[in-house]
Formats: C-alpha cells, structure tokens, sequence
C-alpha cells in the first residue's frame, strides 16, 4: 500500500477525529475506557507512519470541549488515561524528532495533566520534525471566540488596524501551530460530521472517512486516506482545465 503513496504529494496537515473507542469495547462487551486503552497504539501507529512519510503536522482529537458532558467516571478515566499516557510517550517522540503542542483551553485541564504536557512540550521543543498538535478540551468555535478576544484587545490599543483584518491576520490569533491549513481531515467509525474541529483550519480541508473504528485503525488505513487524498483533485474554487493547463 505504501509504495502507491506519490512522495510528492504528502498532504502537509493532517487532522484525525480519532472516533469509535466506545463502541469498540462495547462489541467486546467491555466498559467503554477498554476502548480508550486500546487507543494508544492507534495512537502511537499513525504518529510514526505520518512522520516516516514527512507530514509536517498532524492534529488528534483527542477530548473536546463538548466531551466534559459524558459520564463522570469515563471523564475521569480519560483524564488519567491521558496523563500517564503523555509522560510515557516523550521518549519516543523525543527520539523520533517530533514536538508535542497542545491545542485547546489547556488552562481548564486538572493540573496533573498540564504539568505533564508542560514537560512534554519543554523535552521536544528543539525537535525539528513534525508538530503534533493534541487538541485537548479543544472546540473549533473556542478557538475562534478566543481569537476574536485577543484580537479585540489589539484593536482597541490600535483602532487603524481594523481596515486591515483579513485571513492572514486572523491567523495570527489562532493556535499558531494550528494555523497550516489542513489539507486532509479524518473521522473513524463511520461518523460523517466535524464536531467543532479546526472550524477555521479546515476551510478547504479534503475529508476522508472510513468505518474503522479508532482503536483498529493503523498505518494501512492511513495510507488508504493518502491515496484517497492524492486521487481528488483539488480545484480551490478553479476549474479542471485550469489546473491541467498549469
Ligand atoms: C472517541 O471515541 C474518543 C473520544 C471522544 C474521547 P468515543 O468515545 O466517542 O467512541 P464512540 O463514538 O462512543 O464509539
Ligand atoms: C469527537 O468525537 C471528539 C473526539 C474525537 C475527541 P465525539 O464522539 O465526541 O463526537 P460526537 O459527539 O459523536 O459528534
Ligand atoms: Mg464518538
């Protein structure tokens, strides 16, 4: 499979709704944290197989900010799950050249967590490979609202800006690191919606999405949505004969 991937077409971002843990345990008859256990090496699976393919970043759902609304105790297991998780994973990102970044209001996640990714983010910082960005009590509408914020404070400080807004300075207010737009967005388990992810980001993102459930899926379905990625054509509002023609 790999080997039909062209080099030369690697989608820059890839963004992954990592979807369908719970209902993976529950065909096995277990509690639905079994699902979000067997996760870590869908996890683990495609970080390596997008950095082996030089994809400069990639975005995982892994916790939105509508997910505080499940059940305590699968919130409180996530939660736990994602601690221990980060702190045994900076080695093999460190070693693989990638830099950990999260994405998402951060500040509202129990400060275990935020100590943890504090220290992932300090042990990859000089890594020079691909940024994964972990979009953690993430929403896209959060993200925009918390731009808009911090705009807002720059404009009153300079009023003469507002003629210049445009999408470039917006960017500047969003997640710096999530800014690249994404040029492939993946949902799992056979959901086909966006749910508040990289609302801005993902503007002309092409969207894959494939039944497997996440704690199943590995490298061979990723490399199923790059080439499903390179087989679209994407016009960006042109028509076909103009890019033939380019
Ligand atoms: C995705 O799997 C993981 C998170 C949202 C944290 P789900 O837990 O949503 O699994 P399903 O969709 O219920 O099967
Ligand atoms: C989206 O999955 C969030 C993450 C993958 C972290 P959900 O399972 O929470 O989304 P909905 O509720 O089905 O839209
Ligand atoms: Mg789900």
């Amino acid at each position: 499979m790999k080997e039909k991937i062209d080099p030369a077409k690697i989608p820059s971002h890839i963004a992954v709704i990592m979807d369908g843990n719970g209902r993976w345990a529950k065909k096995r008859g277990a509690a639905r944290l079994f699902g979000h256990r067997n996760a870590i090496q869908a996890v683990r699976d495609v970080t390596e197989g997008c950095a082996e393919l030089g994809v400069k970043n990639l975005t995982l759902y892994a916790f939105s900010t509508e997910n505080w609304n499940r059940p305590k105790i699968e919130v409180d297991g996530l939660m736990s799950l994602l601690i221990s998780t980060i702190k045994k994973e900076i080695p093999t990102l460190a070693k693989n050249n990638i830099r950990l970044q999260p994405i998402g209001d951060i500040e509202h996640l129990p400060v275990e967590a935020q100590k943890n990714l504090d220290l992932g983010i300090r042990e990859t910082e000089s890594n020079t490979g691909m940024i994964l960005s972990l979009a953690l009590n993430y929403g896209g509408r959060w993200e925009i609202s918390n731009a808009v914020k911090k705009l807002v404070e720059r404009i009153k400080e300079n009023p003469n800006e507002v003629d210049t807004i445009n999408v470039d300075y917006i960017n500047k207010y969003i997640d710096e690191h999530t800014a690249p737009e994404v040029e492939l967005m993946i949902r799992t388990s056979g959901e086909h919606r966006i749910s508040n992810f990289l609302l801005w980001q993902a503007a002309y993102a092409e969207l894959h999405f494939t039944e497997t459930l996440w704690p199943d899926f590995r490298k061979e379905h990723l490399y199923n949505a790059i080439i499903d990625f390179q087989n679209r054509e994407r016009r960006l509002g042109k028509t076909s004969e103009q890019l033939v023609k380019k």
